[in-house]
């Protein structure tokens, strides 16, 4: 028997379905609740409303288990590579080895820039934030794949889907060797997707970079990590911009916009600044944490806690222990690795982030990988929206080729003045 819920209002009795997920997940179906009984819900935030059903990545936040396309996390953290992973969640699974190497050849075809991309680079100023260029060149990249826009079949949202994930990894790369006034690298052709970002980061006219296998690793593993993670800020940002029909490249750059702030993506930044600040300053630890939980204080613990995620972040456990791999094959002591191992310790000891369950999460340790890889601290959140680019095309897809779908068009309760008489200037 299908189960329902029953809501009693105003002396009735309103049947709302109850539906189930594919891991036993269960929903209120609330979509003719306005039409029945001229309510609506009520949800700052979003955190107990499912927004879409979707097929792509599954998240249990109590027993911190993350699969995307069903696939676990640690699986494909330790054996694939970041365009498998990204062919596993655009397509919806993990390609043989004939598909591996297509899709491979049309990103390799996809990975320059138009010659006439280049002048925007000279267009922004040498501080301008790295963010802010990649969201402007996603934009840009519709008026140079125009023919692309309009995405109707399978081969061209393949080539699309490559040209995305390619050019987001040679406009990031590109905004930073602007930024400190070098020339531009060109992608290479023989290398994979990590190794070639590395390329044209690091690499100078007079000498080539080449990352140590651990390296390329390491980067590779935190790309898969950062690949996708459901319905947040910056995913329903995509949707919801997709859902009013935009094109690929107009969703994907609205997306890397949400990603920007302390809150989501920019925690990454946020969390080295924090562990500098904390070791610059010498501040002890316990003063530290007193402060992030002192209401009256803006401080948060950058770097902790999380909306789903209510034991711990199977992202972040992976990252700790591959930050101590990395630094030791690179033989590197970060005084800033002891300082995230004494917060971390310190804050799981403490009542406060223990009644709250705030643990750990994906940007706690990332930034410590990509510090002992060289990149700035100005670009981890760069590195996040590179990384996150293909669950946002997933994403597009599955809003895209819904039939059924409505734009995303949430509905408030107005609590502001009521109806107010209009007076000239003189009487006001
Ligand atoms: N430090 C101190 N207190 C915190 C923290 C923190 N990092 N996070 C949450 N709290 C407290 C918060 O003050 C509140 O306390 P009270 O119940 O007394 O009012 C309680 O915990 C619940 O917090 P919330 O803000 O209502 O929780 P949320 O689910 O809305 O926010 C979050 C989740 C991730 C925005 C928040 O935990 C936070 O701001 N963390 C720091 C920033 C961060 O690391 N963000 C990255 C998130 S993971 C990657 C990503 O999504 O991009």
């Amino acid at each position: 028997m299908d189960e329902t819920a029953i809501l009693h209002v105003d002396g009735q009795s309103f049947e709302l379905p109850i539906v189930t997920g594919t891991e036993g997940e269960r929903a209120v179906d609330i979509s003719s609740l306005r039409a029945s009984t001229g309510l609506i819900t009520l949800d700052d935030g979003y955190g107990n409303t499912g927004s879409c059903a979707s097929q792509i990545t599954f998240i249990d936040g109590e027993s911190g288990i993350l699969r995307y396309r069903g696939v676990p996390i640690e699986d494909l953290a330790a054996r694939s590579s970041f365009i498998e992973t990204a062919e596993l969640l655009i397509f919806g699974e993990l390609p043989d080895p004939e598909e591996r190497d297509v899709f491979r050849q049309l990103l390799t075809e996809n990975s320059a820039l138009h010659r006439d991309m280049r002048k925007h680079f000279d267009g922004f100023p040498a501080d301008a934030h790295p963010m802010a260029i990649l969201s402007a060149m996603i934009n840009a990249l519709q008026a140079y794949d125009l023919p692309e826009i309009h995405i109707t079949d399978n081969i061209g949202f393949r080539r699309a889907a490559a040209a995305l994930l390619a050019k987001t990894r040679t406009i990031a790369a590109a905004s930073y060797k602007s930024h400190i006034g070098q020339p531009i690298a060109y992608p290479r052709y023989d290398l994979p997707y990590a190794e070639n970002f590395l390329h044209m980061m690091f690499s100078v006219p007079y000498r080539d970079y080449e990352p140590t296998p651990e390296v390329a690793h390491a980067l590779n593993m935190f790309l898969v990590l950062h690949a996708d993670h459901e319905q947040n800020c910056s995913t329903s940002t995509v949707r919801m911009v997709a859902s009013g029909g935009a094109n690929l490249f107009a969703s994907v750059s609205a997306g890397v916009n949400a990603l920007w702030g302390p809150r989501h993506g920019g925690a990454n930044m946020a969390v080295l600044d924090m562990l500098e600040h904390i070791h610059r300053d010498d501040i002890p630890v316990s003063r530290y944490i007193d402060q992030a939980k002192d209401r009256s204080s803006s401080v948060r613990l950058m770097g902790f806690g999380h909306r789903v995620y209510r034991s711990f972040d199977p992202r972040a456990q992976i990252l700790k222990e591959a930050a101590h791999r990395l630094l030791e094959s690179m033989h590197i002591k970060d005084p800033l690795l002891d300082i995230a191992q004494q917060v971390e310790e310190s804050a799981l000891a403490d009542d406060y982030f223990r009644e709250r369950k705030l643990y750990p999460n994906v940007d706690f340790y990332s930034g410590i990988i990509l510090r002992a890889i060289g990149i700035p601290t100005d670009m981890f959140t760069v590195m996040f929206a590179i990384g996150r680019t293909p669950g946002w095309i997933a994403h597009w897809k599955e809003v895209h080729d819904n039939a059924g779908q409505k734009i995303h068009r949430p509905r408030q309760l107005y609590v502001g003045e009521p109806l107010t008489q209009w007076l000239p200037p003189a009487q006001r």
